[in-house]
């Protein structure tokens, strides 16, 4: 098989995240529940796991690191656990995932939380005027929340400025980092992020169904979910007098799945040692590669810019005559390679870029391990089909 999807899920995971998973699974129990050795011991992996994550992205206290089961709960936690006023606004890209659309358009549903969209203009996934704009007119905005990078195009927001901004103007930041952990360099300090949604499985090349949460000293939030934490077990109420979660308890709820947590740890260790700047060069090397060969098809469009220095390794195409989806299953049936078509939970994303009335577009996603010949069979294959 081709393995060009990355953008979903990274594949293959490096070996040591394998064993990582299966010898936790094996050996360890659930930390902070029992007072036995092989429970202590888990909890102490565990400690290390978030000192791994903390120093990926410059995080000084690890203790502020919740796992989550992936960025979506996390961002359902950061944007639901909010304490929102009714006339609140919270300020958004015109590229987001449904894992961060869908909690705002709930917030608008059912807490009379308002919502702005940031527009794409002219292939610029954020009009930075705009934006300004917003933050200038409107004081009810308490949030920007906002991807790092489009998972359809793989456009890169400046979120240094965006956040900058938003910190000048006193508003709570949210990252949603799921294309850019271990793919772009992120620094909670420096790009001003009070809330960090990560995934396991895509750029840290862990195993799915884990991920975390950073939450910044002083931000407040109450719970997403409830239950037993593992500590004050004694007491009902798991929030503080002021309704909000302490951090890392508060936000990990019911009986942790620590195989998948090492493994994902694992997993960032890996990316460290390799270099995020190593892995990138090499997978904007094989960017370069895709685009050149996408432009030399006829009938292909590429939507999005075409400037490698601000892509993640993500690229949506479609072939003139060819429905994005039947075209991606023709490619694997022909040639195994693995894309994925359609609206890849992101709509507003496509209603930005004019595919819609295409049924989308199909994705080409790279990764660290993807070779020169993966892109080249894409490439030769799409000529035949043309
Ligand atoms: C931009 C973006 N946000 C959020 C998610 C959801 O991540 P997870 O699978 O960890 O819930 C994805 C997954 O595709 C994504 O691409």
């Amino acid at each position: 098989m081709h393995y060009l999807d990355n953008a979903a899920t990274t594949w293959p995971k490096p070996e040591s995240v394998y064993t990582t998973a299966d010898e936790t699974f094996r050996a360890l129990f659930s930390p902070k529940r029992g007072s036995h050795k092989a429970s202590r011991a888990g909890g102490q992996k565990l400690d290390n796991a978030r000192q791994t994550l903390a120093t990926l992205f410059g995080i000084t206290n690890p203790q502020r690191i919740a796992f989550t089961p992936g960025a979506t709960y996390a961002l359902n936690a950061a944007t639901q656990g909010y304490p929102w006023q009714a006339g609140d606004a919270v300020v958004m890209s015109a590229i987001e995932h449904h894992a961060l659309s869908r909690p705002i358009r709930k917030l608008a549903r059912e807490r009379g939380v308002t919502f702005h969209v940031v527009p794409y203009t002219d292939d610029v996934p954020f009009d930075m005027a705009a934006y300004k704009t917003l933050l200038e007119t409107h004081s009810t905005i308490r949030m920007v929340a906002v991807t790092h990078a489009s998972n359809v195009i793989g456009s890169i927001l400046p979120i240094h400025d965006i956040f900058t901004l938003a910190h000048q103007h006193g508003k709570t930041t949210v990252l949603d980092a799921a294309q850019s952990a271990g793919v772009l360099p992120i620094n909670v300090i420096d790009d001003h992020i009070d809330m960090l949604a990560v995934p396991g499985h895509k750029g840290l090349y862990g195993p799915p169904g884990v991920g975390m949460l950073y939450v910044a000293e002083g931000v407040p939030l109450g719970s997403f979910a409830e239950g037993g934490t593992g500590g004050d077990s004694g007491k009902h109420p798991m929030t503080n007098e002021q309704g909000h979660i302490n951090l890392p308890d508060g936000a990990e709820v019911g009986t942790l799945p620590l195989p998948l947590m090492l493994a994902m740890a694992e997993g960032a260790n890996w990316v460290t040692e390799r270099g995020i700047s190593t892995i990138h060069t090499h997978e904007c090397t094989l960017l370069q590669h895709l685009l050149d060969g996408l432009n030399t098809i006829e009938g292909i469009t590429i939507y999005g810019h075409q400037n490698v220095a601000h892509k993640t390794p993500v690229v949506s195409f479609n072939l003139a005559g060819h429905h994005p989806k039947e075209l991606g299953n023709t490619l694997f049936d022909e040639a195994g390679i693995a894309l994925r078509g359609g609206f890849h939970c992101a709509p507003m994303a496509h209603e930005a870029i004019g595919s819609v009335p295409h049924g989308g577009t199909l994705r080409a996603s790279i990764g660290a391990t993807t070779s020169q010949a993966d892109v080249d069979v894409l490439i030769s294959a799409l000529n035949r089909l043309r």
